[in-house]
């Protein structure tokens, strides 16, 4: 893991920089800092950094904006997902909406947004920027996807893949097109690592799920069994749902009637004893793989071992 520390290390002063957030009132600030200061994976700003070293050794103050811009752009998303997803805990920590109010999670999230713009304002490159806007439309589809997926009785694997496309893998795409293409990647070459971006994203949301479930708290950092509460359609769902006898389908629709049932423990049994969650874990593994080959097919001058052990950590998460 020697590679990802180095750049998490590189990225630590571009990190405490943005969760500073001086400035009044105080209210619609704190939050922001709260937010960015309690850290995660920071997988995304590593993304950008990691494509960069593909292609150039020496960073420019330019990379370092954008991989501010994709963290505090990911943070924002998660100030209003958390409202959405009636979240509780993040980052091991009382969510903001929660902590503070949700008036104050959505302005603090306004403004966490209009602070991506003005980092983008600051790279001052054109193309980055309609890259970045067609980025973030996408993934407000995507979430409103999600949102109405959690109303419909079934929907298709395909549906859940469009949807999980679009509200996570194009910013892991967009991370590592965007660092690429200012580290002097050709727009063929830009186009390889979106692509790359969009497996590994794939394979990022069928984990989050599955550790949505079946990951530990303490490691997670959130609620284990919030998606089954919120009836989300994810592929592990699906698996789950479409293999269950009628009759046991009933037994789980009769659970999210009553109050203080034992939906999350029923639910989880059923997922193990289906197979759903093996076969989750090999869809991830599809995934994987599908980045790994993606990477080596991608010609270039530079260092592909950060990039590459990026992909490994991924696939073997448990956070
Ligand atoms: C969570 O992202 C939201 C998803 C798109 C699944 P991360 O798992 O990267 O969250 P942090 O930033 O590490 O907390
Ligand atoms: C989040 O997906 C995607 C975005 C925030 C755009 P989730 O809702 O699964 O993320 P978590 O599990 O809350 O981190
Ligand atoms: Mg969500
Ligand atoms: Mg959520
Ligand atoms: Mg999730």
């Amino acid at each position: 893991m020697n590679k990802l520390k180095e750049l998490l290390a590189e990225l630590k002063p571009a990190m405490a920089e943005i969760s500073q957030q001086p400035g009044y009132p105080r209210a619609v600030y704190e939050p922001i800092s709260y937010i960015l200061g309690l850290g995660g994976k920071r997988i995304r700003p590593a993304m950008v950094l990691a494509a960069y070293k593909l292609f150039n050794e020496h960073y420019s103050p330019q990379v370092i904006q954008v991989a501010q811009a994709v963290e505090m752009f990911h943070n924002f998303t998660l100030l209003h997902d958390d409202i959405m997803d009636r979240s509780p805990i993040r980052r091991g920590k009382q969510t903001v909406h929660i902590k503070w109010d949700e008036a104050t999670a959505i302005l603090s999230g306004d403004l966490l947004q209009i602070e991506v713009y003005e980092k983008l304002a600051e790279v001052g490159d054109i193309t980055i920027l309609k890259l970045f806007n067609a980025m973030a439309r996408e993934l407000c589809e995507g979430q409103m996807n999600d949102m109405q997926f959690e109303q419909m009785a079934h929907v298709s694997n395909d549906e859940y893949l469009h949807m999980i496309h679009q509200k996570t893998a194009v910013l892991l795409g967009f991370s590592l097109q965007a660092g690429a293409l200012l580290g002097g990647a050709s727009t063929a070459q830009s186009q390889q690592l979106y692509d790359l971006g969009i497996s590994i994203g794939l394979s990022f949301q069928l984990m989050d799920d599955y550790l949505d479930s079946f990951g530990e708290t303490a490691k997670v950092g959130k609620r284990i069994g919030g998606d089954i509460l919120e009836k989300k359609k994810t592929y592990l769902w699906n698996e789950m749902w479409n293999r269950l006898e009628n009759s046991q389908q009933k037994e789980i629709e009769s659970l999210y009637a009553e109050p203080d049932s034992e939906i999350i423990t029923s639910v989880k049994r059923y997922m193990v004893q289906t197979g759903a969650k093996d076969a989750t874990l090999n869809l991830a593994e599809h995934y994987n793989l599908k980045s790994l080959e993606t990477l080596a097919q991608i010609n270039t001058v530079g260092d592909q071992s950060y990039l590459s052990e990026i992909v490994y950590m991924l696939s073997s998460r448990d956070n």
